[in-house]
């Protein structure tokens, strides 16, 4: 008998069809989400799992099933939907789909760079509300932003990702300094100037973007003393994960003008992102976008879909969380 698989949401295409050559699937050619509580029923009908972040795959999940579940495939390189300790509790493997998003992501890192920064959001609105033709076009008022080239990007965890931001950002001759847990090699720092302390790091940055996952260390690992230390002319940006930012101190900044602006594609509570974001000129927000294009998309339903193919043929997995 073939492994029965459940596919949460719909995944690319060519994932999909190679997934159906192998398995018993369930698809979701709809893609309805599926509540929280079906899915945790559903939990023992399937040898294996492909997830997606919308889902919730917590501790309640895990404690309702009885051993046929043996895999959870995650379309994502972020896994803080899934509990992850609960699942190592269960002897249940878990993968992620690392690396093929690293572009995507960095690309949408500059494009809210460039956003924030260039007054994007309020010109594009501009626009399209046909309020162009009513404003007084002054030389140095009319959307006037701040420039990026030759200013300073500081990195927030210099992993894979933040390494290829910084690679980007330098084609705007920025000068790239990061924080990490650890000093990187030369060879990888390529150029960059490291921080060990957070709060050292922060005065000197005119751009700020954070690329760490979302773990107890990082969550507001920007909050009020953190960004209390970002020079005014600063532009906050997060393609990582919400919960790294405190939501009441950045918009406080924002508001107050503490800071210049934000440049935002993921937040806490998403999609019911605090609805203030969404009200400030001074904030460039996307719907967590960052991995978003036809290309990463596939990329990353392959990898889950050949994590799920090596897990029943006895192969080594491609990327194992546990
Ligand atoms: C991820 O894979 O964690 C990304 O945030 C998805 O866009």
């Amino acid at each position: 008998m073939k492994p029965k698989i459940l596919v949460t949401r719909k995944i690319s295409d060519g994932a999909e069809e190679k997934l159906k050559k192998e398995f018993d699937v369930n698809l979701n050619l709809q893609d309805e989400p599926i509540p929280t509580d079906d899915l945790i029923k559903m939990g023992n009908d399937y040898d294996g799992l492909i997830t997606s972040g919308f889902d919730k795959v917590g501790e309640e999940f895990f404690s309702n099933l009885n051993g046929k579940l043996k895999i959870i495939a995650h379309v994502g390189v972020g896994y803080d939907n899934i509990s992850i300790k609960a699942a190592e509790v269960k002897k249940i493997k878990v993968t992620n789909t690392p690396n093929v998003l690293n572009e995507a992501v960095a690309e949408t890192t500059i494009l809210l760079i460039l956003a924030a920064s260039r007054r994007a959001g309020e010109a594009y609105n501009l626009v399209r509300s046909d309020n162009w033709k009513n404003q007084k076009p002054d030389l140095t008022k009319f959307m006037i932003g701040n420039s990026v080239t030759g200013k300073t990007l500081g990195i927030i965890g210099m992993g894979r990702i933040g390494r290829i931001v910084a690679q980007s950002a330098k084609a705007f001759g920025m000068k790239i300094i990061y924080y990490n847990r650890n000093k990187l090699s030369e060879d990888l720092e390529d150029g960059a100037k490291y921080y060990s302390d957070l709060n050292s790091m922060l005065p000197e940055c005119d751009f700020v973007s954070i690329h760490t996952p979302a773990t107890p260390d990082t969550k507001n690992i920007l909050n009020a003393s953190t960004i209390g230390l970002l020079p005014n002319h600063a532009v906050v940006i997060n393609t990582s994960r919400g919960s790294t930012i405190d939501d009441n101190a950045l918009i406080d900044a924002l508001e107050n003008k503490k800071i210049y602006g934000a440049g935002l594609d993921v937040f806490n509570n998403e999609p019911n992102l605090d609805n203030r974001y969404t009200k400030l000129d001074n904030c460039f927000v996307l719907p967590h976008i960052g991995s978003a294009t036809h290309e990463t998309r596939l990329a990353m339903s392959m990898m889950a879909v050949d994590n799920i193919y090596c897990f029943f043929n006895n192969k080594p997995l491609i990327s194992e969380v546990v």
